[in-house]
């Protein structure tokens, strides 16, 4: 299983030491051997040695220059940065990133061997409109991107599960998963809404190879306890 925790503009540098270091303990004291990727915000970035993976939420594709407000890839070097969330739907419906652009991300990213979290989902008025529709959607938003990349990892979330405890039933989850398993060999993890109480539950349907959790990761405890979930999983 993957299970990433995504902070978003949350947690300033000290308290990502603090949570760094309840879930790298937990990691080695139960040899977990699932992959935990931790995406923290910029200003906690740092060069320290972990037995789990970080990430970073955005960057911009180049190598340096004048890109106001953003940070590049000189930047990641510099923390030994290797894998990055690309097409969020905060970034696509927030900030205002098009396809096109995200694809250029992706690229560039994929180009420079970037371990890439791929995102992609629907907003509720395109789930309404059927299948087709959503299909349609969520096929646009593989426009530009190689679903063969060998460090990709999908992950699908729908909008409307994002931050609102709405979560998709099992058998929408499914249905999505096997068509994104048509697409692609990467694994697909599914995100929006996933916490302690229903991750288990996720993460054993078929074609779900691991969460990313917004929320409910920003306690070490809660991210932990989801951890061990798939950990028994793994066990059954
Ligand atoms: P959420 O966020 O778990 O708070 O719904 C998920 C995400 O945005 O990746």
């Amino acid at each position: 299983m993957i299970l990433c925790a995504n902070f978003k503009a949350n947690k300033t540098r000290q308290e990502t030491r603090v949570y760094m270091a309840v879930v790298e303990s937990f990691v080695s004291a139960n040899e977990i051997d699932d992959t935990i990727i931790v995406f923290p915000p910029f200003t906690a970035l740092e060069h320290v040695p972990r037995n789990v993976l970080i990430g970073v939420q955005n960057a911009y594709p180049a190598q340096n220059g004048a890109y106001t407000g953003e940070i590049t890839l000189e930047q990641l070097e510099e923390f030994e940065i290797r894998t990055i969330l690309i097409g969020h739907s905060e970034r696509r419906h927030i900030l205002g990133e098009t396809q096109e652009q995200i694809a250029a991300k992706f690229r560039f990213f994929a180009e420079n061997g970037f371990v890439i979290i791929y995102c992609v989902g629907e907003p509720i008025e395109i789930r309404e409109q059927g299948d087709e529709a959503l299909m349609r959607y969520v096929d646009a938003q593989f426009e530009g991107i190689d679903g063969h990349y060998p460090d990709l990892i999908l992950a699908y979330e729908p909008v409307w599960a994002i931050g609102t405890g709405l979560v998709p039933t099992a058998d929408q989850i499914l249905s999505m998963h096997a068509t994104l398993r048509a697409k692609t060999h990467a694994p697909i993890l599914y995100g929006g809404s996933v916490k302690v109480e229903n991750a288990r539950s996720i993460m054993e349907l078929e074609n779900v190879d691991g969460v990313l959790v917004g929320s409910a990761s920003l306690s070490a405890n809660d991210f932990c306890e989801m951890i061990a979930q798939a950990a028994e999983l793994k066990q059954q």
